[in-house]
């Protein structure tokens, strides 16, 4: 399957902790310590390309141009619940990045997603947002954000997750091709619950220790 919109991120460091994130013998702690620090990796890599500027500085010894990152608007977008998981970590490296939240659920029968909370920023227009889930199983949820994005003005949007199955990432290529997906791994596919496989199972419950 051809997935022109999914960038993968195959750090060594991600893969590591990856794995370990994807061991049923992980705790609810490291559970979470781990999805943050992917996080922070891959917002180090997913940030590559921000554009910068010459500014001037004056070091103890003398007066130099360095560079900053331009003035962007950066907003982190989490779907909650499992999405909240990576805010912190993003935010180490974008501390200055607002925070939007997007509520939806999957219905355990029909995967599909309903929405039951939304809360951005004002200015969509000039922001380039960052949307937030460990997880793009069927991509319902996924695009039902990046919709939700859209019709309150948003254009540059990336969707950051850490599993994703095939399915998902075509899901988002069909519905939203401008919206390029960063993931950590891509997995096999989906079983008849709408789980990715071998993936890592619920990440919101076991991010909170929930089930
Ligand atoms: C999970 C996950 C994604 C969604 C992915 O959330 O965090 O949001 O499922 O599935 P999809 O690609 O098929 O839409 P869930 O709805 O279980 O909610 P939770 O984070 O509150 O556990
Ligand atoms: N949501 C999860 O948390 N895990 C999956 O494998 C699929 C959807």
């Amino acid at each position: 399957m051809s997935l022109p919109n999914l960038t993968l991120l195959d750090h060594p460091l991600i893969q590591h902790k990856l794995t370990l994130l994807r061991d049923k013998a992980t705790s609810t702690r490291d559970f979470k310590l781990l999805t943050a620090e992917i996080a922070t990796l891959m917002a180090y890599e997913v940030t590559k390309d921000l554009p910068t500027e010459s500014v001037r500085v004056e070091t103890p010894l003398e007066a130099m141009q360095g560079r900053m990152i331009s003035d962007k608007k950066l907003t982190l977008v989490p779907i909650l619940r499992a999405g909240l998981g990576m805010v912190d970590g993003v935010a180490q490296l974008l501390p200055t990045a607002r925070v939007g939240h997007i509520g939806l659920s999957r219905d355990e029968e029909s995967l599909e997603p309903s929405k039951y909370y939304a809360k951005l920023p004002h200015g969509e227009h000039d922001r380039d947002f960052f949307i937030l889930d460990p997880m793009l199983a069927t991509g319902g949820s996924a695009v039902a954000a990046v919709t939700t994005l859209k019709s309150a003005g948003a254009r540059r949007i990336r969707f950051l997750c850490i599993v994703a199955a095939p399915e998902g990432v075509r899901r988002m290529l069909d519905g939203h091709p401008d919206v390029r997906v960063y993931a950590a791994a891509l997995d096999r596919g989906l079983n008849e619950h709408g789980y990715i496989v071998p993936g890592l199972g619920d990440a919101g419950d076991r991010l909170y220790g929930t089930r």
